[in-house]
């Protein structure tokens, strides 16, 4: 048997274990996204982006992956570049160093690759050292001469390398590092009149968790301040995080004072109702019918299989596309017209759908 079989044209349901927006994939790149199912979150999230805030937080409970943070990130971004046309969305990915610099080497990469430098350069002509202190001057009274001048030097250079010589920036400039250039490289798109930039930092929760011991958390928190203080009143900040890098962030005390972890800066995502899943369900396969699919919206699945996968992986999103997918490859296999609950409740096509042997009342 084939997808045609199920009403599909492919695989809805792939592993993936990092939304990567760049990709044309919508499986992967975060495209394919259940608002019913997030109850009201994205909508708090796209407010606090309207508000200008300088940070926001997507948490959850379970430290495990698939709970749907970067997938709720990731639907802010689509929405934003698809509706407003006012602020340019960047994503970029933390990564799990303990040094930021890496990671603030990412935005800047990614605002470069999105075609912003260029959009600053045609509005200031060529990056002179006076053009680049004038514009900082609208943002800072006495802007940094090294900063500046290395600032106006990083951008003379050729696009492929400008992203590559802010990481290594402290080589060249033992007193500053990438995260000092942070705020200084937002300023020049502020005051040049461009959109303003909203950054969706995913996996942030993993470069969190990366520092322990006392001199690695204290980066953490010099990075952090500094971070923050270069995005204040210039642009929006979406990080991820859970609870155990939320505790860990806590114990900054810069975090307590100006970037607090509270109900208002934190948008918790909650583990999926059995409905969730299956409006989350619905949402892939309809994005893989033929044009002249007219059958039911969830073939080749019965309702109640979703619902009993969706409670035995505890509401995980990840888990949850994971146990559809292998359904639909199993039923295939075994030649099954409908993925029903006495289809599920076969031992071998359980394990092969849960990894694990189905509980006495179904079997
Ligand atoms: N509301 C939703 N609609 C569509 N897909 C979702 C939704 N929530 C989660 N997913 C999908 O579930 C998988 C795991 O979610 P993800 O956002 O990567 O989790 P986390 O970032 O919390 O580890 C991803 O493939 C994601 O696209
Ligand atoms: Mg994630």
């Amino acid at each position: 048997m084939d997808f045609e079989n199920y009403g599909l044209i492919e695989q809805p349901f792939i592993d993936v274990s990092v939304i990567d927006v760049s990709s044309k994939d919508k499986r992967v790149n975060g495209d394919l996204y259940a608002e019913k199912a997030a109850h009201g979150k994205l909508e708090a999230l796209l407010r606090r982006i309207r508000q200008k805030q300088t940070i926001s937080y997507v948490s959850s409970q379970s430290a495990e992956l698939g709970s749907g943070k970067s997938a709720l990130m990731a639907a802010a971004y689509w929405k934003l570049r698809k509706e407003r046309h006012d602020v340019s969305p960047i994503w970029a990915q933390a990564t799990g160093g303990i040094s930021a610099g890496p990671t603030v080497g990412r935005v800047i990469d990614a605002i470069i690759s999105a075609g912003h430098t260029e959009k600053l350069r045609q509005k200031v002509g060529s990056f002179t050292f006076t053009a680049v202190k004038d514009l900082l001057s609208k943002s800072y009274n006495i802007p940094s001469t090294q900063i500046s001048g290395k600032l106006a030097e990083i951008l003379e250079l050729p696009e492929t390398e400008i992203a590559q010589k802010f990481t290594n920036v402290r080589r060249s400039l033992l007193t500053y590092s990438a995260v000092d250039f942070f705020g200084y490289f937002l300023s020049l798109f502020v005051a040049a009149g461009l959109p303003r930039f909203v950054i969706f930092l995913d996996q942030f929760e993993e470069y969190v968790q990366a520092h322990t011991g006392r001199a690695s958390l204290q980066k953490l928190g010099d990075d952090f301040r500094d971070l923050i203080q270069g995005a204040s009143t210039k642009t929006s900040l979406v990080l991820s995080l859970h609870s155990e890098a939320e505790e860990i962030l806590n114990g900054i005390g810069y975090v307590r004072r100006v970037a607090q972890i509270d109900q208002n800066t934190k948008i918790t995502i909650e583990p999926l109702q059995e409905q969730d899943g299956v409006e989350l369900a619905k949402k892939y396969l309809s994005a893989y019918r033929p044009s002249k699919y007219t059958g039911s919206e969830i073939f080749p699945f019965e309702p109640k299989v979703i619902e009993h996968i969706t409670k035995t992986v505890d509401g995980n999103a990840g888990d949850l596309m994971k146990a559809l997918g292998n359904a639909i490859t199993r039923g295939l296999d075994t030649e099954t017209d409908q993925i029903t609950m006495e289809f599920l409740g076969e031992p071998r096509n359980y394990v092969s759908i849960l990894g694990k042997p189905p509980p006495k009342h179904l079997s």
